[in-house]
């Protein structure tokens, strides 16, 4: 099926979060700090009223309060407070008439501060960094299993190496943009989000509402990678913007200011140690992380996760610390954590494999295991040797020379590359409505987002499926908080968790119809179903999809320059709802590591405590001449699972491990081993 709302994006007849017509509205832009660390002593607003069509200017004397008890980041509580915690924080705004008018007028405000000095540089011997109580998938900073330290040691064979990753910014097409308006206590918001529901409730906590006063629309959101996975400081300044002016107000980022007020992925530098048999079977992992957090608050990605379920070592210990540092607190970005310690865990695998000489699919096939070492439990499913010797086979893996830096075509170095690829299957509880009118036709309703991925088609498709009607006599809504509890598009969760609800919503309206003979009620019929108990019967296994990535780089050896030839993932995630939108969103993720391998890092100047890059000119993301032959394909995999929905999350999978295939690739090719991302032209001669 062809993405339901494809016509309606290429044709402009979407609605996206800035666009919803507003009578009456004031457009807000931002005041931010000029410094990494200190207080602002004093906002001068005077320049800026003085000028035509400025409303307010608003700073943290006069903006409306927050519940700064909630729970939610500090980062969310703008213009609380005179501190300064971050270069580029909001520290006044400027309400008017027109965007430029705004825009002028930001620029005339005079802030004055009081600095102090700041750190912005993470250290892996940071004496300030902790081990995280929890990182973000729940489990403990330190997790061990066996003896790490001690296997190592008896290890006939080890392997050490450190390898960093830098900050990766998210870059949605569509910035973010929220328009906001208040009516009595009640708090509507159009915003580029990727979970409506649980942004209500965030924001009801923030605002000191009561829950349900906060209705959020999400109807159409050009992407978020995480980054809309709630609402940011920009979507609180417009609601607050809108209760100090008591009219609605807009805000839409510019590209530059996406940079400086939207968290990204944290940097991290990770040491990873392996000890072997000599035919390849691990006896130890140890995998230690330092990344940073914010002074304001703890984040901690999940970078030693995968590492826990990948292979059969006995002995597998992860250390995630956090050091704190005076930065915006950094957030998800698809599949985070997963993917900068997949980089790490599979570079380190393809040195065991060189060491060993032992070819790198081979080595991975020899430690695979049907038990997760981690939680003890079987796995539902895992097809990560499938996936290997699929791709290996579509990939002439057979009649790859091991030997690096050998192969010459012309001036180009010619290397291949491989890594697996994992990501947890979640799902989270959800509910749904389904109602048959009285004209013959089907309305579903549930809380869920399409932010991209196509979630609105994979539902639209589960729900006719389950009503047993054709896709004309359906309506499905979704993209709203007051459609319901429902999680948000994130942690690639989004398709199995609404899919299961309204699944479980249509089946109880055709049983509740079939007590009516079929016929339709008048006034029509309604069900609502919520899964919070049947999620619990997933419990007995360990869930996650696998994959594995092919690469194939060349260098040329006069300028260094670095072109991947090709790309080949091949995934196992149980069943593909809607193979389009799949492969989209398995391409688009591959595109990311290449993106991630070659290109994006996002430049600390330690003397400004700012990004030195904070545009597309200076932080590159592939373009089309950058992602060559890329191919996605899948395995028919059966998974136990009781979810009608039968599929594991895929929105994130395509990206993890696919940066390493891309630098292993480019070891194969020049026998150079670059560990620190992205691989830069003055390192790959
Ligand atoms: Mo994804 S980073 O869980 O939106």
């Amino acid at each position: 099926m062809t993405r339901v709302d494809g016509l309606d994006k290429v044709t402009g007849a979407a609605t996206y979060a800035y666009e919803f017509p507003t009578p009456d509205v004031g457009y807000v832009w931002p005041v931010q700090a000029t410094i990494a660390r200190g207080r602002v002593t004093e906002v001068d607003g005077a320049p800026a009223l003085a000028r035509p069509g400025v409303l307010a200017v608003l700073d943290s004397g006069n903006a409306p309060r927050l519940n700064t008890e909630a729970q939610a980041g500090p980062d969310l509580f703008v213009l609380q407070s005179p501190e300064v915690a971050y270069h580029g924080q909001i520290v006044a705004a400027v309400v008017a008439t027109s965007l430029e008018a705004a825009r002028e007028g930001a620029a005339a405000v005079r802030v004055s501060y009081e600095q102090e000095p700041h750190d912005v540089v993470l250290r892996f011997d940071d004496e300030r960094a902790q081990v995280a109580e929890t990182v973000t998938d729940g489990s403990p900073g330190f997790v061990e299993h066996g003896d790490a330290e001690g296997a190592l040691a008896a290890a006939p064979v080890r392997t050490e190496a450190m390898y960093t990753t830098p900050v990766e910014h998210t870059s949605p097409m569509e910035p973010h943009a929220t328009i906001a308006a208040w009516d009595e206590d009640r708090l509507t918001l159009y915003n580029a989000d990727q979970g409506p529901f649980m942004s209500s409730q965030l924001l009801a906590a923030v605002f000191g509402l009561d829950q349900g006063a906060v209705e959020v629309v999400a109807e159409y959101i050009g992407g978020g990678f995480g980054s809309k996975g709630i609402p940011r400081s920009p979507a609180v300044l417009a609601a607050l913007a809108a209760k100090h002016l008591g009219r609605p107000v807009k805000i839409a980022l510019t590209r530059q200011q996406m940079f400086q007020l939207i968290p990204y992925r944290a940097p991290t530098i990770q040491r990873i140690r392996l000890g072997a048999e000599r035919d390849g079977r691990l006896t130890a992992i140890d995998h230690e992380v330092v990344q940073q957090r914010s002074a304001m608050a703890e984040f901690a990605d999940q970078t030693g996760s995968s590492t826990r379920v990948m292979y059969a070592a006995p002995n597998i210990r992860t250390t995630v610390k956090t050091a704190p540092l005076d930065v915006l607190t950094p957030a998800w970005f698809r599949a985070p954590g997963h993917t900068p310690g997949m980089f790490a865990l599979e570079s380190a695998m393809d040195e065991l494999a060189t060491e060993l000489e032992i070819d790198p699919v081979e080595l991975r096939i020899r430690n695979d295991t049907g038990v997760d070492p981690d939680s003890g439990k079987p796995f539902s499913s895992r097809g990560l040797v499938a996936c290997l010797r699929e791709g290996a086979a579509r990939f002439d893996w057979a009649l790859r020379d091991p030997k690096p830096g050998i192969r010459r075509e012309g001036r180009w170095l010619v290397g291949t590359g491989v890594a697996s690829a994992h990501h947890p299957d979640y799902v989270f509880p959800s509910s749904a409505t389904a109602r048959a009118e009285a004209d013959g036709t089907f309305t579903v309703r549930v809380g869920a987002v399409d932010i991209g991925t196509g979630g609105r088609t994979a539902l639209t498709q589960l729900a006719a499926d389950a009503l047993g009607i054709p896709v004309e006599r359906l309506r499905l809504e979704i993209g709203r908080a007051s459609l319901g509890p429902a999680p948000f598009a994130g942690g690639s969760l989004g398709t199995a968790s609404w899919g299961w609800a309204v699944d479980k919503a249509c089946r109880a309206l055709l049983a509740e119809l079939d007590t009516y003979g079929g016929a339709v009620p008048d006034g029509g019929l309604e069900v609502r179903a919520d899964t919070t108990e049947d999620v619990e019967l997933r419990a007995s296994f360990s869930r996650h999809s696998f994959g594995a990535h092919f690469a194939q780089v060349r260098v040329d050896t006069d300028t260094g320059e670095i072109r991947v030839d090709r790309m080949l993932g091949v995934f196992a995630a149980g069943r593909i709802v809607n193979p389009k939108t799949a492969r989209s969103q398995f391409v688009g993720a591959m595109t990311m590591g290449l993106s991630m391998a070659l290109l994006e890092i996002g430049e600390v100047d330690p003397v400004f405590g700012d990004f030195a890059n904070h545009d597309f000119a200076g932080y590159h993301v592939a373009a089309n001449a950058d992602v060559p032959k890329l191919e996605a394909l899948w395995l028919d995999e059966q998974d136990d699972n009781p979810n009608p929905v039968r599929g594991k999350g895929i929105g994130e999978l395509g990206i993890v491990g696919a940066a390493a295939a891309v630098t292993n690739a480019f070891h194969h090719a020049t026998g150079q081993r670059v560990r620190d991302l992205p691989i830069r032209v003055e390192r790959s001669r």
